[in-house]
């Protein structure tokens, strides 16, 4: 018998940081006092200047949300044609292409990181690619100084979905100074966020100039257009929101790390449960915590745990699943076919990210994962049972 009751109130994979309510009256107060709601205000420009320090770069530009910031960077750099990606990611990065008039070119993953594989990108280049838009994938950095040199020597654009990866680093280099542009979420479900809202980070002051005019419509400074651009502009009160929690996110993160090293412990020896390890030379930020379930050696598929947890009143995600390359729109598409990303097909039927934020305790994660357990041990006994 599993003799672990679940939780009274449902857990949910994550759940939003919120800012301290009397400091959002005060940020208020300020905002109703300039009477400017928007169009980079104060607030949108004071965010900027905080994030490009945190960031550690010198051109970084908010916007709407992170699915917008991808369009304008797709348009900011000119692309056309065919643009590399993966099919592990959330569907915001391939409709971004779609939006744009551009084709996304399937490529399979790399089993151990989830991430875009690197050595597999040069086959797909035609006389059509003019991008590689790799996903730093749940925070993981992609193999970019690879990308970077293969980008280099065929002439590419690189841009970057870096909506998990915020405050990441790689040998102590700030993620977002790899390739020509880097997207960031700003997402309520991220661990820093303004409810809705993302960034670039551009390599050098013009792709930020132009950015920046095709966020404000294309308007130029005499109110004509040369290039239709978009409203992507992020406002004062989502601004003020993410001011407020920057100076949350460093202990967000302190306490996912330290969650995430738990449900490590806890789920070591679950047989058929695989956790990810930390990465050597990575400043990780936790914002995932993903398991791949083995229905062979657990016992029960992905599918069925999923289930099971709910049953507990835990809420987890099965994230990536379906692939983009399998969604109805992308289906048809030559590098959509199964045969081309067989590891990407694997590890989509097989993960599932378990409820992680910094409002979750050590005993949630020791209860998330002894119910893990239990189901496993449970389910031995009804198989040697049916057996023997
Ligand atoms: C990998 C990835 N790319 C892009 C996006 C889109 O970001 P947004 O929700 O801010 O539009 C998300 C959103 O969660 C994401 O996970």
């Amino acid at each position: 018998m599993i003799n672990n009751d679940g939780f009274s109130e449902p857990v949910y994979v994550t759940e939003p940081l919120l800012p301290d309510l009397a400091e959002t009256y005060s940020m208020l107060e300020i905002i109703w006092q300039s009477r400017q709601l928007s169009n980079n205000g104060k607030m949108v420009q004071e965010l900027e200047r905080k994030l490009a320090a945190f960031l550690g770069t010198r051109y970084l530009s908010v916007f709407a949300n992170g699915t917008n910031a991808l369009q304008i960077a797709c348009k900011t750099l000119d692309l056309s044609g065919e643009v590399i990606t993966t099919p592990f990611t959330f569907a915001a990065t391939a409709n971004a292409l779609a939006w744009n008039h551009l084709t996304p070119v399937f490529c399979d993953i790399e089993e151990a990181t989830f991430n875009i594989d690197a050595d597999r990108i040069e086959s797909l280049i035609t006389n059509k690619t003019t991008a590689i838009l790799p996903v730093h994938v749940f925070g993981h950095p992609c193999e970019v100084e690879k990308i970077d040199r293969i980008a280099a020597r065929h002439n590419l654009k690189v841009l970057y979905d870096g909506a998990h990866a915020f405050g990441v680093k790689i040998k102590d280099k700030p993620v977002g100074s790899y390739g020509d542009i880097t997207m960031f979420s700003f997402h309520a479900t991220k661990i820093f966020h303004t409810v809705e809202g993302g960034a670039l980070i551009f390599r050098d002051q013009d792709l930020q100039q132009k950015a920046k005019c095709l966020r404000n419509f294309g308007l130029k400074e005499d109110y004509s257009v040369d290039e239709p651009g978009i409203n992507g502009k992020l406002n004062e009160l989502q601004a003020a929101v993410g001011i407020l929690l920057l100076k949350e996110v460093e202990a967000e993160i302190a306490q996912r790390k330290y969650l995430t090293n738990l449900y490590r412990q806890v789920l070591a020896d679950v047989p058929g449960i695989t956790v990810s390890q930390e990465a050597e030379e990575i400043t990780a930020n936790y914002p995932y915590f993903v398991i791949r379930v083995d229905p062979t050696a657990y016992g029960i598929s992905r599918d069925e745990l999923y289930s099971r947890l709910l049953s507990f009143n835990i809420f987890c995600r099965k994230y990536f699943y379906p692939l983009c390359s399998n969604f109805k729109c992308f289906k048809g598409l030559p590098s959509s076919s199964a045969d081309n990303l067989p590891t990407a097909n694997k590890v989509a039927e097989s993960v599932l990210a378990l409820p992680l934020h910094g409002r979750m305790s050590a005993s949630d994660v020791q209860k998330i994962g002894g119910i893990i357990r239990e189901i496993k041990i449970k389910n031995k006994k009804q198989i040697n049972e049916i057996f023997n």
